[in-house]
């Protein structure tokens, strides 16, 4: 019986080596996923099972492999085409297998998980470093209300080794000469080095920013070592600062929303109904039912911007309402009747203008 057991568990992994691994099932995507889709699952698992942060886990390494060849396959049209026809086996003289921290580090620039899960860092040693790049990125307030990743393509300054040598490592010491017997002198004499000789050269490279939904402007997404170069020492890092672009419709002040609306005179004194597209395509509904003076502002809770913190919580949408004036003039006797529906006579106050304009529920 036991026996039984081994041999089947013995077949199943002959069949599973033989056929390669499922890299669709890995990702947890359809065999129809889009390369957005697959980016996506890559994403989502490779920062779950990262090494950094599952350190010592041989399971989650394993795990951490099988999605870097997952991606690297799926990502490459002609890569996929040739694994949904032979399988895994039919890559094998592909010449692909990259370590999966390069394939995550092509994604997420340089070490992700030093700068944000506060990893070990650059060391403590004084390593002269490149100058950090800061760059603006335009997003759309729609980007910051839903998520989205967005594509850069970033041209970064690389030292190549190139033939001859250098100084390098340059630094002042302090000598001490015999000037005659029995007399020294100190002086500081610059000491070199020599290193291999370097070159400038420019590389691209495809970043995938993520855009988390509620980030804020000015917000910093850092790319390590993605920045200047440094001939003697590390690159500096890339920095994306968030640049909320003017929406057409909407206004963010902190996780609320603020719209305005225009509606006919007629609404405002007899109450309406209607829908409000918002950011992401979802309607809001507005009711109002009597009055809606001009510049009266209506909370609509819930529907403002995710808190970029705490993704469960969500600010609300402020809507102040201006109302249109009918640009004809009533008949006289429409006049006569109107005055006596509004029934409030004619009377005019003059005032400084700071009351309250709020009215509650939507
Ligand atoms: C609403 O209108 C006011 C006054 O014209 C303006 O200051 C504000 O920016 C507008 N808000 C939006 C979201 O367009």
């Amino acid at each position: 019986m036991k026996f039984l057991v081994v041999a089947a568990l013995l077949l199943q992994l002959i069949v599973l080596v033989a056929a390669g691994r499922d890299f669709y099932k890995i990702l947890g995507v359809a065999r129809t996923a889009t390369k957005k889709e697959i980016k996506k699952a890559y994403r989502k698992l490779a920062m779950e099972h990262h090494p950094d942060k599952n350190q010592g886990n041989d399971e989650a390494a394993k795990i951490f492999q099988d999605i870097g060849a997952a991606y690297e396959v799926l990502s490459d049209d002609d890569k996929r085409k040739i694994y949904d026809r032979h399988g895994e086996e039919g890559l094998k003289d592909g010449g692909q297998g990259h370590d999966a921290s390069d394939i995550f580090s092509s994604m997420f620039g340089g070490s992700f998980f030093n700068m944000h899960f506060g990893g070990n860092g650059r060391g403590e040693k004084q390593v002269p470093r490149g100058s950090d790049v800061h760059i603006d990125l335009d997003v759309t307030l729609s980007d910051l209300y839903k998520g989205a990743f967005i594509e850069v393509l970033h041209t970064k300054g690389v030292f190549r080794e190139a033939p001859g040598t250098r100084k390098c490592n340059c630094r002042t010491e302090m000598r001490t000469q015999q000037v005659g017997p029995g007399q020294f002198s100190m002086a500081n004499v610059k000491v070199c080095d020599d290193c291999p000789n370097v070159k400038l050269t420019h590389e691209h490279v495809e970043l995938d920013l993520e855009i988390e939904p509620g980030m804020v402007q000015g917000q910093e997404l850092k790319f390590h070592a993605e920045g200047e170069p440094h001939a003697d020492g590390e690159p500096g890092d890339l920095i994306f600062h968030i640049n909320t672009l003017k929406h057409s419709r909407f206004q963010r002040a902190g996780n609320d929303l603020l719209t305005n609306i225009t509606i006919t005179l007629e609404d405002a004194l007899t109450g309406f109904e209607m829908e409000v597209k918002h950011l992401d395509g979802h309607k809001v509904q507005v009711k109002r039912e009597g009055i809606t003076a001009p510049n009266s502002i209506v909370k609509v809770a819930g529907e403002g911007m995710k808190s970029f913190d705490n993704n469960l919580e969500r600010g609300d949408l402020y809507i102040t309402f201006d109302v249109e004036f009918p640009t004809l003039n009533f008949p006289s006797e429409a006049v006569e009747s109107l005055k006596e529906l509004l029934g409030q006579g004619s009377k005019q106050r003059v005032y400084n203008g700071l009351e309250s304009r709020f009215v509650k529920g939507a």
